[in-house]
């Protein structure tokens, strides 16, 4: 085949399901592999192309899956390996495909290689992780005596000490992820054929967990000393580390090569430049197809995401600009706003009050059109909102909890810690998929593992669906143009009106056809100065019923498309 008709992913549109939440079918509360089969009817009526599917695999759910304890079989709580062949068939049929998420930076501390690797200092797979004794002249145990000043994801040191042995290991995320040791030919080699497993049983590809920090420099040096202390900052050691890019590529040329393009591959890289995002997508390379970049799910973020800043749209548009031009003549873009560690969209950066199907809708609109690969997280196309969690004890995420532990710890005050979280907390994306207004919004007939947006009675899929006018059609619209629009796959971006401070404007262009993409993110109308070569042009799609931007202005969060051609 040749390269172009491999690049099959290049027009396709991505659905992320976070198993846990998505659709239980047993009762337990716990979303599973049969609930999402009995809901793949949803998925295609949208006219999703890939499914995507957070972890499954044998998890002590220490972080929700992303704690892998057994990478060839599925968790009995998400089901069986038959179940998620079935599964694999049933998406086939429909002309759909799945990747799986492969969480490879670390496994889970259950993990037998972490439990040989850890029940002594001479055990053959010591080193498949990152052992270290204390900091020279400090007693193990003593705080300030981990190998390096490294904070952890979930808040506190990047390490734990082991008593057995005297030695820390390196967890970047919760002490219960130590991090593999990639130097290790033996650790890629059995990455590689556990990858091939999966391929071979008719998976599609994969979503790679921070894929940019499985190589590390190897010295593992103190980084900067983050606010008051006392953690540092080691991501210089291992954020697209010394031999990032090699191991990507062997892991290319030992898994994909072969299989004639009918895979895809995205690596979650948070914290890369887009120098590092165009090697690695490079398709001359043999890397990756696509990668998810950060810095836009960044911008509103102060010293970080519990510290939240309202969003200032021109900075959005400079770094969406940015990725779109590093990005345009090698390499290719992923597109979102939403997964299952972000909040909901239209409560960050639409409103998600009156305004919220017209807000969601513009939101949609501007991502969708933009060049590259789109992704829909399970319930943003319903429009779900962000929840309003007012205890700590429903909370479930690891993250949210450690960071709620750590910061009252300090002496902050606990209801000025909780409002601070509100916004970005990760529980946010994984409250129950609302599927109607019936108990539980029909996710389960059991206790859900989470509570349920009390908002189900109004937001939920019967209803979208039962609706032309809802999220969930406008998303169908967009994921259709897609899939008929030249213009909208490979046309080149260009952004208009950089310095508007409400209004997100750019074009596309291929050939003799060009799209004017508008978006208004506010409530007021907003003029529309700059493109009066526009006149005249075809409403190609719309967010209200009688666009006129360039007469009347843009109406509150409204969003036109419009098309002209030569
Ligand atoms: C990124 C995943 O998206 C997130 O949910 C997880 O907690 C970390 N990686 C660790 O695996």
């Amino acid at each position: 085949m040749s390269g172009v008709e491999t690049r099959w992913w290049r027009d396709a549109v991505v659905y992320q399901i976070y198993p846990r939440s998505f659709a239980d079918s047993d009762g337990d509360g716990i979303g599973d592999v049969r609930g999402i089969l009995a809901h793949l009817g949803h998925l295609e009526a949208l006219g999703i192309d890939v499914v995507w599917l957070s972890p499954i695999y044998r998890s002590p759910q220490d972080d929700n899956g992303y704690d892998v304890s057994d990478y060839r079989d599925v968790d009995p709580m998400f089901g069986t390996l038959a179940d998620l062949d079935e599964l694999i068939a049933a998406v086939h049929d429909r002309g759909m495909k799945l990747v799986l998420d492969l969480v490879v930076n670390h496994t889970s501390d259950a993990h037998p290689w972490f439990m040989e690797s850890r029940s002594s200092p001479s055990a053959a797979k010591r080193d498949w992780y990152w052992w270290r004794p204390p900091r020279a002249g400090m007693a193990a145990g003593v705080p300030g005596a981990e190998p390096t000043n490294w904070r952890s994801f979930f808040s506190g040191p990047a390490w734990e000490l082991d008593d057995v042995s005297g030695e820390y290991y390196l967890h970047l995320f919760s002490r219960r992820q130590p991090d593999l040791n990639w130097e290790q030919p033996a650790v890629r080699a059995e990455v590689y054929s556990m990858m091939s497993w999966w391929l071979d049983r008719g998976v599609d590809g994969f979503r790679m967990d921070v894929i940019n920090m499985i190589s590390k420099d190897p010295d593992l040096p103190d980084g900067p000393v983050l606010g008051s202390g006392p953690y540092g900052d080691g991501s210089r050691a291992y954020l697209v580390g010394p031999r990032n890019h090699e191991f990507v590529q062997e892991m290319h040329r030992e898994v994909f090569a072969h299989r004639d393009g009918r895979t895809m591959t995205v690596g979650e890289m948070p914290g890369v430049s887009i120098e590092d995002g165009r090697l690695f997508t490079d398709p001359a390379r043999g890397e990756l197809d696509m990668v998810f970049q950060f810095e836009h799910v960044d911008v509103d973020h102060g010293s970080g995401k519990w510290d939240p800043r309202p969003l200032e749209l021109r900075d959005l548009k400079a770094t969406l600009g940015r990725w779109q031009a590093g990005l345009a003549d090698v390499g290719w873009n992923s597109l979102y706003w939403c997964n299952h560690d972000q909040p909901r969209v239209v409560s960050r950066w639409g409103d998600d009050g009156e305004h919220r199907i017209r807000s969601a809708t513009m939101l949609a609109t501007i991502l969708h059109l933009h060049r590259g690969t789109p992704y829909v997280y399970q319930g943003e196309e319903l429009g779900m909102t962000n929840v309003a969690f007012t205890s700590i004890e429903e909370f479930r995420d690891i993250e949210a909890r450690n960071h709620y532990a750590s910061a009252v710890g300090r002496g902050h005050d606990p209801a000025a810690v909780l409002t601070a979280m509100a916004p970005m907390h990760r529980d946010n994306a994984r409250t129950p998929m609302q599927w109607d207004d019936s108990p539980h919004a029909a996710f389960t007939t059991g206790t859900p593992w989470i509570a349920v947006n009390p908002n189900f009675t109004t937001i939920n899929g019967a209803a979208a669906r039962a609706d032309e006018a809802s999220v969930f059609h406008h998303y169908r619209r967009l994921i259709d143009l897609r899939h008929t629009s030249d213009v909208v796959v490979h046309g080149d971006f260009e952004m208009r009106l950089a310095d508007h401070p409400d209004v997100y404007a750019f074009t596309r262009t291929l050939g003799r056809e060009s799209l004017l993409v508008l978006g208004n993110f506010s409530a007021a109308v907003q003029p529309i100065d700059g493109l009066e070569d526009w006149a005249g042009a075809d409403v190609l799609l719309a967010n209200t019923p009688a666009p006129d931007p360039l007469r009347a202005g843009l109406a509150p969060w409204e969003a036109v498309v419009l098309r002209r051609v030569g």
